[in-house]
């Protein structure tokens, strides 16, 4: 069999095609449409799903393990845990009820198994309106322009973090975000002068799941050859942090899969929460991805700051950048 395609055909999911009266796994299988329409670092798209029943064990793909990028896997999980959160959403607008069980380090195949009982009211806190947001949110790559964050949007912000040891930062001081552009230059700097990532960078867009526009136009094919490449990535992002008005860390205090997973979870519930507020989101993660920079990072935060596991731009811009494609559903469903 060939194997399947990215498309972006995925995007065009019709809510009304809910199959209300079928058996839950076929429910099941609907609601993981939405799922699979989750940020993911690189677009790797590095999850499975094993469906029995009302049951979904989530697991990680490892052969999509970004391993020079992150070798503590960091945003493995971070990425599998923003399609969990989709699939809560999704299943909560269907008054499906969605119970996650995380089974921490143990077991690195499955990283949770969502339960989802559909004869039992929701009771969990997610506002309404994010599932329309999930086929509307993509991320952007572009200059913000200088409109700040009203007090109302940041407060709607702090309000989704619900879970326990994940905490939302959110940074609008000039001195502070110079400093966070500081680190994300070397972060560039050092990442693009390492052969490993820029061939595994190379492969990413060279498959295609970064979409034809933003990176591709930027780099292209000089990420294999260019030497000044590292210099002119660190001042192209570094202008995209100063343009920001506000730069969110989400930190924690445990710095394990299952934590990374719920960080995923929150940040995803955060993208889309702004999608519907207008605000544009852009995650950047060079600083993250060195240790080193990373313990820099934590320094610039308050000092009751936990360790740094995600950090996005928030702001606005009038472009509205094409959706990236996905593989379609059926690459990520594996059989008991
Ligand atoms: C854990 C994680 C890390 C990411 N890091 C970056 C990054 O460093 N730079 C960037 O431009 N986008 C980053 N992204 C965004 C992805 O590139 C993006 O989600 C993916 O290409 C799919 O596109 P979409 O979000 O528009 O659907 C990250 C996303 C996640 C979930």
């Amino acid at each position: 069999m060939s194997e399947p395609e990215l498309t972006r055909s995925v995007w065009e999911l019709d809510s009304n095609d809910y199959p209300a009266s079928a058996a839950i796994d076929e429910k099941i299988r609907f609601l993981l449409r939405y799922a699979i329409l989750a940020p993911s670092s690189h677009n790797s798209q590095p999850w499975r799903f094993r469906v029995s029943g009302n049951e979904v064990d989530i697991g990680t793909d490892e052969s999509r393990w970004l391993d020079a990028a992150d070798p503590t896997k960091r945003e493995l999980y971070i990425s599998v845990g923003c399609a969990i959160e989709n699939l809560c959403v999704a299943a909560e607008h269907f008054e499906v009820e969605p119970r996650v069980e995380y089974h921490g380090e143990t077991d690195t195949d499955t990283v949770a198994t969502v339960t989802l009982h559909d004869d039992s009211e929701p009771s969990t806190h997610r506002p309404s309106e994010l599932f329309d947001a999930i086929t509307e949110r993509s991320t952007s790559h572009d200059l913000f322009d200088d409109r700040t964050l009203d007090t109302a949007v940041r407060d709607e912000l702090g309000a989704v973090v619900a879970e326990d040891d994940v905490t939302l930062h959110l940074v609008d001081e000039p001195a502070v975000k110079q400093s966070m552009s500081e680190l994300q230059a070397e972060g560039d700097r050092r990442l693009m002068d390492d052969p490993e990532y820029r061939t595994e960078l190379g492969h990413w867009i060279g498959l295609g799941a970064l979409g034809s526009s933003w990176l591709v136009a930027r780099i292209g094919q000089a990420v294999v050859t260019h030497l000044d490449l590292g210099d002119r990535e660190a001042a192209k992002n570094s202008k995209l942090i100063e343009s920001a008005p506000l730069v969110a860390v989400l930190t924690t205090e445990s710095d394990d899969p299952m934590t990374q997973v719920k960080v995923g979870q929150v940040f995803e519930r955060l993208a889309l929460l702004a999608t519907t507020a207008g605000v544009a989101v852009h995650p950047m993660s060079q600083t993250l991805e060195r240790p080193e920079l990373r313990t820099r990072l934590q320094g610039l935060l308050d000092s009751t700051a936990g360790v740094p596991q995600h950090l996005f731009r928030m702001g606005y811009t009038d472009e509205h950048p094409e959706h990236t494609p996905r593989w379609p559903l059926e690459a990520f469903l594996v059989d008991r």
